[in-house]
């Protein structure tokens, strides 16, 4: 059966990489809805993935801000009533602004929430009121949600949110056999990597703490 996909923050990174492996390389992920910003990146990547999309695969790009309540709703109902159901959601879109705790803007420290939280929590949110079914979420969170990253307090309290709310997510939502997984990578150590380059070995063995989770 076909199945169709959302990736928030699918403008670059690791969710444009996502989309590009859905659309290309899962047979039975037809369709992906990819939410970010308008930007000419974005219009940029989109126009280069609609260029090598095999015959019946399709993206659909829509330009939101995650962090932008009522504008998040509004794409969400749109995407729905334009694709049907989500299957897969791939909550990726963050945001970050690291400063010392002294000098945290509340305004930024919303934001870092709007974005990183309250963005998945509103996706998900408003496709269940809307009758979706999901199959999966991930939710990307970071290593900074596990144990604290100093410097990135904003990051690291939203990160810790998102890994606590996806664990409430897949009790609540086992029930419709949804699997929620959450997902922590660890940011890239130049060290680190440069070792296992000279020794030939994988980075992530470098450190099995702080490899995906
Ligand atoms: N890469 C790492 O080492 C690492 C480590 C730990 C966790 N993570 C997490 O993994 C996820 C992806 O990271 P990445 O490295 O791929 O990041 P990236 O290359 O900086 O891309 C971030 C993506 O999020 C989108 N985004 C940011 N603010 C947004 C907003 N307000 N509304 C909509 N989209 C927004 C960006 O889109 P626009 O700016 O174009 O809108 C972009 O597509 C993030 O949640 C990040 O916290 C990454």
């Amino acid at each position: 059966m076909s199945k169709t996909a959302l990736v928030t923050g699918a403008s670059r990174g690791i969710g444009l990489e996502t989309t590009r492996r859905f659309i290309l390389n899962h047979d039975d992920i037809t369709t992906v809805v990819m939410f970010a910003r308008d930007s000419e990146d974005f219009d940029d990547n989109v126009a280069a993935l609609e260029s090598e999309l095999p015959i019946g695969r399709k993206i659909v790009p829509y330009r939101v801000d995650v962090g932008d309540r009522s504008a998040l709703k509004k794409a969400v109902k749109q995407a729905y009533d334009e694709v049907g159901n989500i299957d897969i959601l791939i909550n990726n879109a963050g945001y970050t602004n690291p400063v010392p705790l002294q000098q945290v803007k509340m305004a930024d420290f919303e934001k870092t929430m709007n974005v990183n939280l309250y963005g998945p929590f509103t996706i998900v949110k408003t496709l269940l009121n809307r009758g979706n079914r999901f199959d999966l979420i991930v939710n990307i969170a970071s290593t900074a949600g596990i144990n604290g990253r100093s410097g990135w307090l904003t990051y690291s309290a939203s990160k810790a949110a998102v890994i606590n709310m996806s664990q409430v997510m897949r009790e609540e939502l086992s029930i419709y056999g949804t699997r929620v997984v959450c997902l922590s990578p660890a940011a890239p150590r130049p060290h680190c990597a440069a070792r296992s380059r000279r020794r030939r070995i994988p980075a992530r063995s470098c450190s099995p703490s702080t490899s995906l989770r």
